[in-house]
């Protein structure tokens, strides 16, 4: 970073009017009010609506953060795009999809349905980041399991911030029926690996993934490392492989944001994923990495505050795909 700023060869070389501008969108965006804390698990209804945080990592390692951006906040749903990345970079990207599809649902994220070939549609929806998130080191006890999902988390986020939070794991449990019916609907079409032997292993997987937690710093290294093509822009080591990072972001533009990602697709155009904490990355390829959280959601469950930023974002930059 030191060295291409003395070159003047950054890639967001008038950074700090870049900030400026980001800095106006975020208070703009503060002003929203929409939108109610989810609160399906009791744990997430504690969210304070008032938290409001943006970070900024480009892939040369440029940082900006406004708002509440050091709070931890559980990851959610966000995990998913990470978990199939970290399994396609694993197992190849070939071997995970025989397990699951790339097809946009069209349906609720949890909803109990199956796609032609008889798999969850994408690693997105709940049924398909259940079956990802059981081909995650099959081999290995839940504990060794844990500690590589944590370690792959914390190198890809450069070293900063990933932690745990056990009451919401603990809630996500107890509140799981949907979860449960969709696992056992799964089990008759023989949906997951052979490795699984536990469905109740299974899903205390898929909610220690869930309860993962990061903060906004932490995760726009994240979403940074997916906008560089899986090589984490602070350390410079690659942490996922090139093809699932082009893969993951393909997925996070047709199905990252619920039943609103083809209108995101339409009006921003950028691969996102959301998540139920009102956490939100969003990724410019080859630019940078954003991490948005604020807990207020809107009727089809993505933050109202993230996607106003988002809609504002592309007013005023020419970030869109096309
Ligand atoms: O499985 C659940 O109920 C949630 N914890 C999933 C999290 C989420 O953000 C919704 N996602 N697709």
């Amino acid at each position: 970073l030191i060295s291409r700023t003395l070159q003047n060869n950054l890639i967001v070389p008038s950074w700090l009017q870049f900030c400026d501008i980001i800095k106006e969108i975020f208070d703009m965006c503060k002003e929203v009010r929409d939108g109610k804390v989810a609160s399906y698990i009791p744990q997430l209804g504690r969210a304070n609506p008032e938290s409001w945080g943006v970070s900024i990592c480009t892939v040369d390692g440029q940082r900006v953060h406004f708002g509440d951006t050091t709070k931890p906040f559980c990851v959610q749903s966000v995990s998913k795009a990470f978990n199939y990345a970290i399994a396609a970079s694993d197992l190849g990207a070939d071997f995970v999809h025989q397990y699951v599809g790339q097809e946009p649902s069209g349906r609720l994220f949890n909803e109990i349905c199956l796609d032609l070939k008889n798999r969850p549609h994408n690693p997105m929806v709940n049924s398909g980041a259940i079956i990802v998130s059981s081909l995650i080191q099959n081999k290995l006890n839940l504990a060794d399991r844990f500690e590589y999902i944590l370690n792959a988390y914390r190198k890809i986020s450069g070293g900063e911030y990933v932690g745990f939070n056990n009451a919401v794991f603990l809630s996500e449990r107890l509140t799981a029926d949907r979860n449960h019916a969709l696992a056992y609907y799964m089990k008759e079409y023989n949906c997951f690996p052979k490795e699984t032997t536990s469905l109740n292993d299974a899903l205390d997987f898929y909610f220690q993934l869930c309860s993962l937690e990061a903060t906004c710093e932490s995760m726009s290294v994240m979403a940074a490392t997916l906008a560089n093509g899986g090589v984490c822009p602070l350390t410079e080591q690659r942490c996922i492989d090139s093809r699932p990072c082009r893969d993951v972001l393909s997925l996070m533009y047709s199905c990252g944001m619920y039943d609103y990602s083809g209108q995101f697709a339409f009006h921003v155009g950028l691969p996102a994923k959301s998540g139920v904490s009102g956490a939100l990355i969003v990724v410019v390829p080859n630019l940078m990495g954003i991490c948005l959280w604020s807990p207020p959601l809107d009727s089809l469950g993505n933050s109202c505050r993230g996607v106003a930023f988002c809609k504002e974002l592309i007013n005023r930059f020419n970030f869109h795909n096309y």
